[in-house]
């Protein structure tokens, strides 16, 4: 089977790349980053704000929407794409991490996993043939592996058991995907342990998937420990197929993680952080309430050509976000969202004219922050 994903091009100096990978929904370029969009909606953003930040693929996750609306009744109104009036590419976690996070009673058997409705306490269980049966109506178009989430911190015998069951749920997820010409994705495990996590990766190779993703990360670990594992891994990941590093992360994340290899980024943070009112700018981090932005007559982000940039002052987003108004919301997700995408949207240019590490050093640089 041809590989959905082509390097375009690659640095000289280290293992950032450029790619395209071919999805049902057309084309994305990499390095991408995937706004969260849990409930079939990128919180505070219309599809239109979405094409207009430049957005190229969204991720939506199959744990929320199989409690609800349910993914049958999505299927029966046409898939999520119909349904949420998208018409580029989704990308649906498969619930594994969703259910562990949210569900502390949640409880794991070989066949799969029992957990209870965050909503209304009912009892469900999902296996890997279930996760990709859900992400098959909703009619994603990248599907991911259903794996389990190894906390933070694990013994070496945790990890080790919890990564070979995800391992063996992968298989089982292959096996069960059907004739849609959606993409599967295999998770990596491993926690902290490199020589886990490079078995893992070994044995989910040979499985064979479209592409291949580290999960279990950003998970309370200190962040050199997540650099750690992103260096040891990261360019050891099939170089033929997409690499995808799960719920990662600040702007320097992903820059790091670019530079380890890695292609596709999603992380809450941009969006979650923007409604916060908590602002990424070229020049660093930026919080709208504080005082001083009262009669700031200048934009968020003198860099930044984003429709909230070109038309709104600080001090007028500040006042909307001291008065709660919704549009707060809107403006600074806007913003934060463009923010995330333009940084991708650089990199993969500086790759393409290989000089990754100056872009790397002048981003350090502007934000007065120290590389890692
Ligand atoms: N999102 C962030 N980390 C993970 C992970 O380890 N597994 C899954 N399925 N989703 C994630
Ligand atoms: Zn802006």
């Amino acid at each position: 089977m041809p590989s959905s994903f082509a390097q375009l091009a690659r640095s000289s100096e280290c293992h950032a790349r450029t790619g395209r990978l071919a999805t049902l929904h057309g084309h994305i370029e990499t390095p991408v980053f995937m706004p969260v969009g849990t409930q079939a909606t990128v919180k505070a953003m219309t599809p239109e704000d979405l094409k207009q930040i430049g957005a190229q693929i969204i991720l939506g996750n199959t744990y929320h929407l199989y409690i609800r609306p349910g993914h049958e009744l999505i299927r029966e109104l046409g898939g999520l794409h119909r349904f949420m009036h998208w018409d580029r590419p989704i990308l649906t976690d498969s619930g594994g991490f969703q259910i562990f996070s949210l569900n502390e009673l949640a409880s794991i058997t070989e066949d799969g996993a029992s957990f209870r409705s965050h909503l209304d306490g009912t009892k469900l269980f999902l296996s890997p043939e279930d996760a990709v049966a859900v992400q098959e109506a909703l009619g994603s178009d990248i599907m991911m592996a259903l794996d389990t989430c190894i906390p933070y911190p694990a013994t070496r015998a945790e990890a080790a058991r919890a990564t070979a069951l995800t391992n063996r749920w992968a298989r089982r997820c292959r096996a069960a995907q059907t004739d849609t010409g959606q993409l599967l994705f295999g998770i990596v495990q491993g926690g902290l342990y490199p020589d886990l996590r490079l078995a893992a990766l070994a044995e989910l190779a040979e499985t064979g998937f479209d592409g291949y993703a580290l999960g279990g990360l950003s998970v309370g670990e200190p962040k050199e420990e997540m650099l750690a594992m992103l260096a040891a891994c990261g360019h050891r990941m099939p170089a033929d197929h997409a690499r995808y590093l799960m719920g990662v992360g600040t702007p320097e994340d992903l820059v790091e993680g670019v530079m380890h290899g890695m292609d596709m980024f999603d992380c809450v943070m941009p969006t979650r952080n923007a409604r916060n009112g908590m602002l990424f700018t070229s020049q660093g981090k930026l919080v709208i309430k504080n005082a001083c932005f009262q009669k700031d007559a200048g934009p968020l982000d003198p860099l930044c050509t984003c429709y909230t940039c070109k038309n709104f002052s600080r001090a007028y987003l500040r006042h909307l976000f001291q008065s709660h108004e919704i549009l707060a919301s809107q403006l600074n997700s806007i913003h934060n969202l463009h923010y995330y995408n333009n940084l991708m949207a650089q990199m993969r240019e500086a790759i393409r004219q290989d000089r990754f590490l100056a872009f790397r050093d002048e981003f350090y640089r502007l934000r007065g922050g120290q590389k890692p």
